[in-house]
């Protein structure tokens, strides 16, 4: 496999790290800035070297070099500052994007695109529409990382391994994502059997905040990222077929059509399989029906 990640910055070295550490094919490490992607490449190599991975990492500056690419993960643009929400970056982020697509056009076009870059949502429906709208294989990374956390969370406040829950974060990557106490469990228990309502909406409101806090103590995520990335790959590469968290143009699913946003999907070879529609309840779909449109404000506002 190999697999491009268009932005060397801490997120994308990041997830080339991962990517790597997991076994999971070679790295091209692209980036504007002179020497960046050649100084991780080779710091992460000397890593990769010790333990005994024959994985590898490239930095380039050039675009040609993610020809033949089989995945293209996009991380390129500015990053949330202190006090920014993500939607505060959608204009910057927007041209950036758009110049990406360009490039993944022009060397491959046939390869799965994993768009990283915020405000997720609707610069994933951007990169859609950029690419000619092949829905199955470009998809992204939002609901993941907000998944890590809320199970986070979860083990902390009820004191049970990390190991034995099984959890879901859906709708928009921002302000109103939605993690779902009701489709969460430990060990096929519901979750609601271990902790009474107040703890179930301060779950939701940490899992909602915690980007932040990282953020303002350290000016960025970046392992929590890089993982979920590798892992939505890893079940592509290996056809596992798991269900996962994935921002995804919907076209009826969930009674929304043309817009991006973080649902269940079964991730196998082909990218996203099967969209599952859970029914979600009163409350639920408030939260979800404001993430709805609160990603169309942001698509009307991107000139396409
Ligand atoms: C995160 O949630 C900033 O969207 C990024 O970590």
């Amino acid at each position: 496999m190999k697999i491009t990640v268009i932005g060397a910055g801490r997120v994308g070295s990041s997830v080339a790290l991962n990517c790597t550490i997991r076994e999971l094919g070679d790295i091209c490490l692209l980036d504007i800035v002179e020497g960046l992607p050649q100084g991780e490449a080779m710091d992460i190599n000397h890593q990769l070297a010790e333990r005994g991975i024959d994985c590898t990492i490239r930095g380039s500056n050039n675009y040609e070099d993610m020809k033949e690419s089989d995945f293209v993960v996009i991380v390129a643009g500015v990053g949330r500052k202190p006090g920014m929400t993500r939607m505060d970056l959608l204009k910057t982020n927007a041209e950036i994007v758009k110049g990406v697509c360009n490039k993944i056009k022009n060397y491959a076009q046939n390869s799965k695109v994993i768009v990283v870059t915020n405000p997720l949502d609707p610069l994933t429906y951007l990169v859609i529409k950029s690419l000619g709208g092949q829905k199955t294989k470009i998809m992204g990374m939002g609901g993941m990382l907000d998944l890590s956390r809320f199970k986070e969370h979860i083990s902390t406040l009820t004191g049970m391994s990390r190991e034995s829950i099984q959890a879901m974060v859906i709708s928009e990557h921002g302000e109103n994502m939605l993690p779902l106490v009701r489709f969460s469990s430990i060990s096929g228990i519901p979750l609601t059997e271990f902790i009474t309502t107040q703890q179930s909406e301060d779950l939701i409101n940490k899992t909602k905040k915690i980007a932040a806090e990282v953020i303002s103590l350290k000016g960025a995520t970046v392992y929590a990222p890089g993982n979920a990335v590798s892992t939505m790959i890893e079940c592509i590469v290996k056809n596992k077929r798991a269900i996962l968290p994935v921002s995804a143009l919907l076209e009826g699913e969930y009674g929304c059509n043309d817009i991006c946003i973080g649902v269940p999907c079964v991730l196998g070879s082909e990218g996203i399989e099967k969209i599952i529609e859970l029914k979600l309840d009163e409350n639920e779909l408030k939260v979800f029906n404001l993430g709805v449109q609160s990603v169309k404000n942001a698509i009307e506002n991107l000139s396409l």
